[in-house]
């Protein structure tokens, strides 16, 4: 989506001027100003309303999954900066989407939905469960009992039967991508388990959360030594030997939080340690800028191939670099000084578009400015990594002890039978339509990455 007509590029240039945003990392009122505007331009992409769209998905070519994302995001701004604005907003669009069986795999998604897209939905729920963002009716399912569902379907799928565990990409067999186990999946899997144990004090979720890292420890989709990498994903071929090493930010941050909410509830030092291993290998997501340190997403980014889905990860690797920097407080000096400066980095990109503060992918070119990028992904971006630096100066996220008020449904989720067996009767024109899609996404995935090598 890069803009290149002149034309709107020199109108655009104009507005900015009297437009552009203007960030002082340590003045709050600026944060706030900054990511009010940020966040008004994110909900410029959502569908629910606007006339004939469906409540709680972005208009086209967003994936139903980033919504669940860009929820996540909006709840987090919600409670950043104590305004309820979007809280109806948002609370409507997370129940819209629960499906029948309350645990995030709607009739209208489950064609195409993987692993890792119901994730990112049970990931949102989590947050409002930890953040006490406004309950649902009492008549419906609860944040945390929503998170729980997704936990409970997807442990579920655990598949002993190839590459002895891990959770495949896809939920459906006809779909591209069910005989590959990727690291988004059974991270999501992994951090989602890492947060209930946490909230809930239930050490059931930590035997998974251990499952789950021993598994991709053992597959070697986490590597360890001097860097502790996250890789993509791997096929089931040949007992899972052939990885794929690209490497995404969003990865290490699941991975990276995950350790970090463990070590916060249990104290076992091997958290601790794991914590300290991933986010130092987490620099390679950062370019040095005459000494300020810019979030940029390595394995896209320089070659201008970052697809739809991937200018939004640098969104999530900036929650989970907060959320790491307030459940193992001496991770913060080095949080913070790579938020705050990708946060003036970003908004320096803020100078695009119409509105004059259009956000752009990349933060690392001080020259130009914005760089005729713009999307929901770019505007998610901006907003995390602008917002977390809220993270000092609020309470840290909540568990059932210290004041998060929503009520657990530790079995939840169970509807349907949770297996791969599909829920619809697909006529046969149906499934080639899913596995068409989802070959596209496979393909533009592959083709447009390189390995990330230190
Ligand atoms: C913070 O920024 C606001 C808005 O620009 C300004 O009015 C205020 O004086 C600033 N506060 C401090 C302490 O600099
Ligand atoms: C609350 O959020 C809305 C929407 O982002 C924004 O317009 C408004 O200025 C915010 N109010 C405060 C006090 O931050
Ligand atoms: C499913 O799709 C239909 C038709 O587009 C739409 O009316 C409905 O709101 C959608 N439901 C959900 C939960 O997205
Ligand atoms: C703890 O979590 C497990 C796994 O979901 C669940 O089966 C069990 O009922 C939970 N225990 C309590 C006391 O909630
Ligand atoms: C296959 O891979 C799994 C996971 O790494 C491992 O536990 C198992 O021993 C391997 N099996 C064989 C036959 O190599
Ligand atoms: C490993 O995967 C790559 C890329 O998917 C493929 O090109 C290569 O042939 C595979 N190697 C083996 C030994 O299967
Ligand atoms: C954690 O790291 C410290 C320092 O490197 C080391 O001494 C300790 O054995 C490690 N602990 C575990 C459980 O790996
Ligand atoms: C870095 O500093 C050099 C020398 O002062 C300057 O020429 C260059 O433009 C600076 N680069 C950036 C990205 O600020
Ligand atoms: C867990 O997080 C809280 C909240 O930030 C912090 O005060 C506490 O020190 C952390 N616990 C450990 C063991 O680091
Ligand atoms: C910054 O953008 C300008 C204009 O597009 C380009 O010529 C320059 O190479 C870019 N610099 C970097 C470091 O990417
Ligand atoms: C959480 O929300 C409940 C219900 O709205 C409220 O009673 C409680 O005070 C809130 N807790 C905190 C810590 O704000």
């Amino acid at each position: 989506m890069k803009i290149t007509s002149i034309a709107l590029l020199a109108i655009s240039h104009l507005l900015s001027l009297a437009q552009a945003i203007w960030l002082d990392t340590n003045n709050v009122t600026t944060i706030q100003m900054d990511c009010a505007l940020i966040a008004e331009g994110l909900l410029s992409y959502y569908e629910g309303s606007k006339y004939g769209g469906t409540i709680g998905e972005f208009t086209w070519p967003y994936y139903w999954w980033e919504a669940g994302g860009a929820w996540g995001s909006l709840i987090d701004y919600t409670y950043f900066f104590e305004n309820d604005t979007y809280v109806p907003l948002i609370k409507e669009a997370m129940l819209y989407q629960v499906g029948k069986d309350n645990n995030y795999i709607p009739l209208n998604q489950s064609t195409t939905e993987g692993n890792d897209d119901q994730g990112f939905w049970g990931i949102a729920a989590m947050g409002a469960a930890e953040r006490n963002f406004s309950n649902p009716d009492s008549d419906k399912i609860s944040w945390l009992g929503l998170a729980q569902a997704v936990f409970n379907t997807m442990t579920a799928r655990w598949d002993h039967a190839d590459c002895n565990g891990g959770l495949r990409w896809q939920i459906f067999q006809w779909n591209s991508g069910y005989d590959y186990k990727n690291s988004v999946s059974n991270g999501c899997l992994f951090h989602l388990a890492a947060r209930l144990a946490r909230y809930t004090g239930n050490d059931s979720y930590v035997e998974w959360a251990e499952r789950v890292w021993d598994w991709m420890y053992g597959v070697g989709l986490l590597t360890e030594g001097d860097s502790w990498f996250v890789y993509d994903g791997v096929k089931i071929d040949n007992n899972c030997s052939n990885i794929t090493k690209f490497q995404w930010s969003y990865n290490q941050g699941f991975m990276l939080a995950g350790c970090a909410y463990l070590y916060n509830y249990t104290e076992e030092e091997k958290w601790y340690n794991y914590t300290h291993h991933l986010l130092n290998s987490a620099r390679v997501f950062f370019r040095n800028m005459n000494g300020s340190e810019v979030m940029f997403e390595a394995a896209c980014q320089d070659y201008n191939s970052c697809n739809d889905d991937q200018r939004s990860f640098k969104a999530y690797f900036s929650r989970f670099l907060g959320l790491t920097s307030v459940l193992v407080p001496d991770t913060q000096p080095t949080i913070y000084k790579w938020l705050v400066d990708s946060a003036n980095g970003a908004a320096g990109s803020c100078t695009g578009g119409l509105d004059g503060h259009t956000c752009g992918l990349s933060w690392t070119n001080w020259t130009v400015g914005w760089d005729g990028y713009y999307g929901l992904g770019e505007q998610m971006s901006a907003l995390e990594v602008m917002q977390n630096l809220m993270s000092w100066h609020r309470p840290p996220p909540y568990t059932a002890e210290t004041g998060g008020s929503s009520q657990p449904h530790p079995a939840s989720g169970y509807g349907t039978a949770p297996s791969n067996t599909p829920p619809l009767d697909l006529d046969a024109g149906d499934k080639a339509g899913a596995g068409i899609l989802t070959a596209v996404i496979g393909i533009s995935l592959v083709g447009c990455c390189v390995w990330l090598l230190l």
